[in-house]
């Protein structure tokens, strides 16, 4: 299985200086600690409390792969003011056999730049199909934030690809959200990889996938289960209104 993977290891590849805010995230620490982060199936989930580093990690994995740090595929090469880390410099990804074909980075905070780069590229260019054909046709800037992004699963992603997604689920509704599982599935079958860092209970109950938990001891695989995420909101959906009145008092 591990052989069919694009990305089977990351490692820190030299000592981050200690001014430098990355050396003491809990991911980074983690990285040092274990020696590396070994991914083992075509569906990775990064968990984990807010600010443990999830963005850090798969932006810094997806600039060492050479896509734009800001989104897109690894032909984007707009920039922005968005800032994003320097933990690409050291990062060692180790790759597998096969290259991917496709790919596709999704940072949550700029798929919006991506967006207006598709448009841009397609008023500039005089000859040639638009750019815009390959994802479905209408300006994502003219859809909603989850018509756009499935807009851009359905009619972008093509498979033999390497997909990393940030939180994924903040555009989507939770019918949306099955049918980007879907997707996912079609997408595995035709050889993709995905690592997705996500808070959705749903989406990481995904089969055969594996999830990563990040907290300040270490990364351990874990069942879905025993996740913060699905035990809390668990909890919460047996019981909503005895949670709320002792989160909030009665009413
Ligand atoms: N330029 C910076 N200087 C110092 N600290 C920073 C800088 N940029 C990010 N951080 C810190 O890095 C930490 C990790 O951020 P990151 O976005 O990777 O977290 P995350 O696990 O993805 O969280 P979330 O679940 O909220 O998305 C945060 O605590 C953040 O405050
Ligand atoms: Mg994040």
């Amino acid at each position: 299985m591990k052989n069919n993977l694009y990305i089977r290891e990351v490692k820190l590849s030299k000592e981050i200086p200690q001014s430098n805010y990355l050396s003491s995230l809990p991911v980074v620490c983690n990285l040092r600690k274990m020696g590396g982060l070994q991914f083992h199936k075509k569906v990775t989930f990064i968990v984990g409390e807010n600010g443990v580093g999830k963005s850090t990690l798969i932006e810094g994995i997806a600039v060492a792969m050479g896509f734009n740090p800001e989104g897109g595929t690894v032909n984007f090469n707009f920039s922005t003011n968005d800032s994003h880390s320097d933990l690409f410099n050291y990062l060692t990804v180790s790759r597998g056999y096969l290259r991917h074909r496709d790919g596709f980075f999704l940072r949550a905070e700029s798929f919006y730049n991506v967006a207006s780069n598709i448009d841009e590229l397609d008023e500039d260019a005089s000859f040639g199909p638009k750019l815009i054909s390959s994802y479905g046709g209408v300006s994502l800037h003219k859809q909603s934030h989850g018509e756009s992004f499935m807009a851009l699963v359905e009619n972008r992603f093509s498979g033999n690809g390497l997909y990393i997604l940030d939180e994924p689920e903040a555009a989507l509704s939770p019918m949306r959200l099955m049918r980007l599982m879907f997707c996912i599935q079609e997408l595995v079958k035709k050889n993709s990889q995905f690592i997705i860092s996500t808070h959705s209970p749903i989406l990481m109950t995904f089969p055969d996938a594996e999830v990563l938990e990040i907290t300040e001891e270490g990364i351990h695989s874990v069942n879905y289960k025993d996740t913060e995420h699905y035990i809390v909101t668990k909890r919460f959906m047996d019981a909503p209104e005895k949670i709320i009145e002792s989160l909030l008092g009665k009413g």
